[in-house]
């Protein structure tokens, strides 16, 4: 978690620094700081809350905001409640060095003590001043430079980070290292400025040449001098590779739109069909996807796959299971990186591990990817962000092009997911024989169907408006669905969670008899998927033993539907398509109804309280 973000080189730092930080507040929003580097000094300027406040404070002194070198932090608190003293930038004891760090030092607290026993007072809890005097004092001890200091300290140090280390009396570099979070730097023309940063967004009107250190690599960056890059622990020196960012500003820009959600919303049609390009080849009756076509005997060969995610993409990898099991006949299990990770998981090399993060940085992800790799499985990833950690630990994969997602609560990720599954479920299916090519080609042109249909889904936003006005001060929801679309029941209720704060639980709709229907009474709404595919009698019936409770009932229906209608207090009508693919569009209104009800409550949307986007930490 955290946005580390600086600039060295011969433009105005400021801006650079503090609009990154804007673009970075995705992964955390508690707190954040800026350090300038201008008349020999370094000026600090940090504070409790939003990237704003920070500028409400610089916007009053040029001191704060002047020079060619600064640095800058968006804060998700780890140690130390979030507070002026404990954000980022950090000064060492003597105020030389600076440092940035996103990440967490587990073994800080046994550094603390043996930095005290050196005289060492610290000002904050946090375990990045723990670092910053760690490399004071080892280039003190060792007489060396801060490239050294850093390597000799990063040998000690157990946890993870992205550090940013700038030292006065060095005024023209500085130094970052990696392991577990990501770092990016951006590269100006001969080497006249350079960037730092967590992603490339901060930089990427100035220069699409970037390197993206890899874990356990330091770079030092020299006004003037091609980078370095080295490993931490031998000093051995890494090839520094420059790739050429295909990201552009208005990506990463609202467009019109109130919010990113909004924006992320609305660009779903399009997102699905940059999943899909390319991809799906309804003529040939194909579905082409290199990392399964190169691979293709470990898939046909796996005894199971394994999907590990977290989150929203959790919820996309049962829908998975459901798509795979059912089109692919190859057992599916889903499980929550976290416990996976630590539970002592059964996996062997006939295991095919399937990983899903739309940021591609998820450490518990990440760490449940390391272990299937250590007992011999294959993993596939499945990322939006290109280059990212999970995409490249994997051993193939493929990306879902949903292009940047920055508002926290997922939309746009969670429905390529799923057409990305669509396909490998398609693609393994037909491999293995268990679809015809007539079956595979109707399957493909109704796919090819789904973006027009969540076009026509979004001009029912002001329906979803009036319902969202009637609900939005109810304290619990239920959120129903069966089948394909009982994982979309539990996304609906995260999304209401994470940026409305009411408390929503996701259910399959015949266990609502097993504990949930004592909750029911005329306060309670409860979200019901209603397709006329997949067991819609028996949904027919959960409602009626909703509606004989006095629960207040908001069907999701396939358009012409008139039983449901008769029953529920309000229908949202979607398209018709396959069952399997109906989670592309019952989701749409959910997704719709979560942000409504959060901006008629006044809650910040794009920053829920106390979420990241982008979880580094387990
Ligand atoms: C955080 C985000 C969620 C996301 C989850 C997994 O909790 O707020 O929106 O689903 O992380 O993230 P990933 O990037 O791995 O998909």
């Amino acid at each position: 978690m955290c946005g580390i973000t600086g600039y060295i080189g011969f433009r105005d730092a400021y801006p650079i620094v503090i609009n990154g930080l804007k673009r970075l507040e995705y992964r955390g929003y508690d707190s954040s700081g800026i350090m300038m580097y201008n008349d020999k000094q370094i000026h600090l300027s940090k504070t409790k809350g939003k990237v704003s406040d920070l500028e409400a404070i610089t916007n009053k002194e040029e001191g704060r905001r002047k020079g060619n070198i600064g640095m800058g932090h968006t804060r998700w608190a780890t140690h130390g409640v979030p507070n002026d003293v404990n954000s980022h930038p950090h000064f060492s004891q003597s105020g030389d060095l600076v440092i940035v760090h996103n990440g967490i030092i587990e073994n800080y607290d046994t550094l603390r003590k043996e930095l005290i026993s050196r005289g060492y007072v610290f000002q904050s809890d946090t375990d990045t001043e723990v670092l910053v005097n760690l490399i004071e004092e080892v280039k003190k001890q060792e007489g060396c430079k801060l490239g050294q200091a850093l390597q000799l300290a990063l040998n000690n140090v157990i946890g993870a980070y992205a550090i940013a280390v700038f030292d006065k009396t060095k005024p023209n570099e500085i130094v970052v290292a990696r392991l577990g979070s990501p770092i990016a730097i951006g590269v100006g023309k001969d080497n006249s400025e350079f960037f730092i940063a967590s992603d490339a967004s901060p930089f990427i009107e100035y220069t699409k040449d970037a390197i993206y250190l890899e874990d356990e690599e330091m770079a030092i960056i020299k006004l003037g001098k091609a980078i370095q890059v080295h490993k931490i622990h031998d000093d051995s020196i890494v090839d520094a590779n420059i790739q050429k960012l295909k990201m552009n500003l208005e990506q990463i820009e609202k467009g019109g739109y109130d919010h990113f959600m909004l924006k992320e919303i609305h660009e779903q049609p399009k997102a699905i069909i940059d999943t899909y390009r390319g991809r799906m080849l309804p003529d040939e009756g194909i579905i082409r996807m290199a990392g399964i076509d190169d691979n293709i005997n470990k898939f046909l060969n796996a005894e199971r796959i394994i999907i590990v995610a977290c989150g929203t993409s959790w919820h996309a990898g049962l829908v998975g299971e459901y798509l795979i099991e059912d089109k692919a006949r190859i057992p599916v299990e889903v499980e929550y990186a976290s416990e996976f990770r630590y539970r002592n998981p059964i996996i062997t090399p006939k295991d095919i591990v399937i990983a899903i993060s739309q940021s591609g940085e998820t450490a518990d992800t990440l760490a449940a990817i390391k272990l299937a790799k250590s007992k011999g499985a294959f993993v596939f990833g499945i990322c939006n962000v290109v280059g990212s950690s999970i995409a490249r630990e994997s051993d193939a994969g493929a990306y879902t092009h949903a292009g940047p997602e920055i508002g926290v609560a997922s939309t746009k990720a969670f429905t390529t997911q799923i057409t990305l599954l669509t396909l490998i479920a398609l693609k393994l299916a037909s491999k293995k024989g268990e679809v015809s090519k007539p079956e595979l080609r109707v399957f493909m042109q109704e796919m090819q169907l789904i973006p027009k249909k969540i076009e026509a889904l979004l001009k029912i936003e002001d329906k979803v408006k009036e319902i969202a006005a009637v609900y939005k001060d109810a304290k619990n929801c239920l959120y129903l669905g069966r089948g394909f679309n009982f994982p979309v029941a539990l996304e609906g209720a995260l999304k209401l969670k994470e940026i409305s704060y009411i408390h929503a639980e996701g259910y399959p709709a015949a266990e609502m008899k097993h504990g949930p229907i004592a909750l029911i009474d005329e306060n309670m709404p409860i979200f019901v998927i209603a397709t006329n595919k997949g067991h819609y009698e028996k949904v027919v019936s959960n409602i009626q033993e909703i509606k004989s409770r006095s629960g207040k009932i908001i069907a999701i229906v396939t358009e012409g539907d008139t039983q449901v209608k008769e029953i529920a207090d309000h229908v949202i009508e979607i398209p018709e398509t396959v069952e399997a693919l109906t989670p592309l569009l019952t989701t749409i209104p959910f997704q719709l109804l979560s942000y409504h009800i959060a901006v008629m409550l006044g809650k910040n949307v794009d920053q829920p309280r106390n979420l990241a986007k982008s979880v580094t930490v387990e």
